[in-house]
Order: C-alpha cells, then sequence, then structure tokens
C-alpha cells in the first residue's frame, strides 16, 4: 500500500474516532434547537420544551437506571442518589447513602441535563454519554469496572432480550451507556410558572415574582445564570467580591476540602481554582441544601450569599424575599405534576 493510501487509511481512523465522540446528544436524543423567537432583550430566556419524548432506548435507560447489578456491591441503585421524588437530589449536603459514608460533593439533579454544557460541579465531563463513566466507576459511587457490568448484563436472559430489541449489536458497553444516557436526557421539566409566563400567560407570575424576575435581570444575576436552563452554560468562581471559603470556614460550615478546587481539579491551571459551572436554577426550590458543598439549606440564605460573593452587595430583605419569589417559579412538571409541591420548596 502506497503512503497515499495509509493517509487515507487513517484519517478514516481519526474521523471515525472524532465522529464516535462527537456522536452522544444528537443520536440519543432528538436535538434541541432554540426559537429565537422567544429570547428578547428584556426576556433573555426562553422556555424548555413540552416534548422530548425519547425513543425505546430510554425505557431500557430507567431500567438499568433502578437495578442494583449497576453497583458493585448490589446495595445501590442510580435512583438510590437521585430521587425523582426530590428533584433527582438525595437532599442531603453530600452524598452518603448505605455503604457510601464518604460522600465529597453535593449530589447533582438528573433533570434537564440535555441543556448543560458540561458535567458535574467542576464540569469534567464534556458529553453525558462520557459522564456514565463517573458515577459507574467512582469509588464513593458505584465502584463497578465496565467488564464486570458488561457480563452481569450480558448473563441476563431478560437484557439480552431487550437490548437485541433497541440494538442490532444487542449488549454492548456503548450501548449500556447509550440507553443510560437516552433515559437521562428524557428527564424535562417543562412549564414551570416562569416558562408559562414566557410563553405569553402574564398572570403566571404573581407580584413579587415579577419583581424577582425583574431584579434578577437588574442586579446582575443573569450575568451567570443565563439561557434556557437559567444557568449550565458557563464556568465562574465562587466568591467573585468576597472570601466564600475563608467566611464558610469561621462560619463554622466546614474547612476548604479537596472538591472547593472546583475545576483546578480538571485543568491543573490556578486560575481555575475556586471554578466551578454555574449551575442551572430551574426546580432550584426542590433541590436543598445549596451549592456544590451542600453547606446552605435555604434559598433565602443562598441568595444572600450571591448577593454577597458574587455581585459584591448585601441585599436588603424585600429583594431577598421576591428573588426566591421568582425561584420557586422555575419549579417545573415530571409527569404532569410539578417537581415538588410549593409547601416543601426550599426548605423555609
Ligand atoms: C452514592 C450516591 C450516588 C449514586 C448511587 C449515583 N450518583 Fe449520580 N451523582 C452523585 C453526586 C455526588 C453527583 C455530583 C458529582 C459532581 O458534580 O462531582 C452526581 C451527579 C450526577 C449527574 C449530574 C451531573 C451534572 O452535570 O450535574 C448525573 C447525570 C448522574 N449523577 C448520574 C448517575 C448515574 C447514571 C448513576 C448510576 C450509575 C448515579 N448517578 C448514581 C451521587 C450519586
Ligand atoms: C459571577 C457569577 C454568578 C452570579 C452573578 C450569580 N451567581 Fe448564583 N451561582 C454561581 C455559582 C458559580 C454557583 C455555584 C456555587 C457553588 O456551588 O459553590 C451559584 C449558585 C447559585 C444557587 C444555588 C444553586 C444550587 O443548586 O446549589 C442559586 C439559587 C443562585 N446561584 C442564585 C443566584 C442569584 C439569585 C443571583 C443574583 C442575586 C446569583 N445567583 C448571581 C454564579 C453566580
Amino acid at each position: 500500500m502506497g503512503v497515499g493510501r495509509w493517509l487515507v487509511l487513517a484519517c478514516a481512523l481519526v474521523a471515525c474516532r472524532f465522529s464516535d465522540r462527537d456522536r452522544p446528544q444528537e443520536e440519543v436524543a432528538p436535538i434541541y434547537r432554540p426559537s429565537p423567537s422567544f429570547a428578547t432583550v428584556d426576556n433573555p430566556f426562553e422556555p424548555l420544551p413540552q416534548n422530548m419524548a425519547g425513543g425505546p432506548a430510554t425505557e431500557l435507560g430507567r431500567k438499568l437506571y433502578a437495578d442494583t447489578i449497576m453497583s458493585v456491591d448490589g446495595s445501590l441503585t442510580c435512583f438510590s442518589c437521585h430521587d425523582m421524588r426530590k428533584g433527582g437530589t438525595d437532599g442531603l449536603p453530600k452524598a452518603s447513602v448505605a455503604s457510601r459514608q464518604n460522600g465529597q460533593i453535593n449530589t447533582g439533579t438528573i433533570f434537564n441535563l440535555a441543556f448543560n454544557f458540561r458535567f458535574n460541579w467542576n464540569g469534567q465531563f464534556v458529553t453525558l454519554l462520557d459522564h456514565v463513566n463517573g458515577p459507574l466507576t467512582g469509588k464513593n459511587i458505584m465502584g463497578m469496572s465496565w467488564s464486570e457490568l458488561l457480563r452481569r448484563v450480558k448473563s441476563s436472559d431478560e437484557y439480552q432480550r431487550l437490548f437485541a430489541k433497541v440494538y442490532p449489536d444487542g449488549v454492548t458497553i456503548e450501548n449500556i451507556r447509550h440507553a443510560v444516557t437516552a433515559f437521562q436526557l428524557s428527564l424535562v421539566t417543562p412549564n414551570a410558572p416562569f416558562d408559562r409566563y414566557l410563553r405569553g400567560q402574564t398572570q403566571a407570575l404573581d407580584a413579587q415574582q415579577h419583581e424577582g424576575y425583574h431584579l434578577f435581570k437588574s442586579l446582575g444575576c443573569v450575568s451567570c445564570h443565563q439561557g434556557i436552563n437559567v444557568g449550565g452554560n458557563l464556568f465562574a468562581k465562587i466568591g467573585v467580591m468576597g472570601e466564600y471559603f475563608a467566611d464558610r470556614q469561621r462560619e463554622g460550615r466546614g474547612p476548604l476540602t479537596e472538591a472547593d478546587y472546583g475545576r483546578f481539579l480538571v485543568t491543573h491551571n490556578l486560575l481555575h481554582r475556586y471554578v466551578f459551572r454555574v449551575p442551572s436554577l430551574r426546580n432550584v426550590a426542590c433541590t436543598a441544601p445549596y451549592f456544590h458543598d451542600g453547606s446552605l439549606e435555604s434559598l433565602e440564605e443562598v441568595v444572600v450569599a450571591m448577593g454577597r460573593y458574587q455581585l459584591g452587595r448585601e441585599l436588603n430583605d424585600a429583594e431577598v424575599l421576591a428573588l426566591v419569589a421568582f425561584l420557586r417559579s422555575l419549579t417545573g412538571e415530571h409527569e404532569g405534576r410539578p417537581l415538588c409541591s410549593p409547601d416543601e420548596q426550599g426548605h423555609s
């Protein structure tokens, strides 16, 4: 074979690799296309799509999510820490269930992941397909290996049958990741009062929520929490305007830990210390406690902290209450019901 042939072959292989890596979201679920008609200068947001129904892989992914074969000692399912009745989280400061008492960081929600640009608090994973690796092999999480999972899934007649229905090549590691991802991408929570407002129902927000939305934009919360997920599309430091970690320690909410280094752990760039993915605020009222360290219980405390550390201002009570009221309008629906009821929202 001449050099030219080799080049063609090498390029084909490389292209194959790239397309495989870029494949994720597009092939797993319908691609979400923003609708420019919604976002305007006054309304820099747009509502979540009302239907992101997944394909047949979705049900298979849900079954894997609920199966203890995913954890090395058979003690946990993915739902053990991602409870649909707790906004897709565990409601704990740092993940610690059953045999896993060593949680380092607050459990993120599994809702509306389709609209985040990176995954995990420090943005370690670029695609949701790659992210499955994190929880599956994480020592404090499932503690599994892919080869062992493959062996277990293959040895089940039921899974063999279900995989064969969805994938021509049956049970493979790639297909397991694909099914889990398809399920995760289907978890979208439409019809929050805020989304109904964006669709033109001005009554969907009460006066205090209107005021909160106005403040959210005029104070500058929107400079970080923005886009369709009201966050989840950029990185920012916690403590832009104040010493968050020093104050936390002084207030007895915990000394500095490795997880606090945030994005630095991924890039090893000193400028990325204490930098995190700006979290999506959708359903935030259902996912207390807050921050990567799970150190604040109520939305009121969180909003005060955001004013102080991110904007350099001490917000007054009326501002805090209005902003919290607005945050409560971001609770969407799952299977036709609000993700959490108004009285359990935000623990206050
Ligand atoms: C022991 C508790 C626990 C279990 C069990 C668990 N998770 Fe998680 N999950 C976490 C924690 C903690 C985080 C936050 C990790 C981080 O951001 O560094 C998280 C975050 C996530 C996220 C959100 C990532 C983001 O960008 O916000 C997804 C998706 C997820 N887990 C999927 C899974 C899957 C799939 C399984 C089962 C294979 C699983 N989890 C099992 C604790 C758990
Ligand atoms: C400079 C960027 C920036 C600005 C401005 C900002 N935030 Fe944040 N916000 C963040 C980051 C980063 C986090 C995550 C902090 C952490 O986990 O330690 C966060 C976390 C939050 C959370 C907790 C979410 C969760 O799931 O734990 C809420 C609620 C919140 N912000 C609301 C607001 C409000 C309201 C304002 C305006 C008063 C605001 N933010 C301004 C960057 C910002």
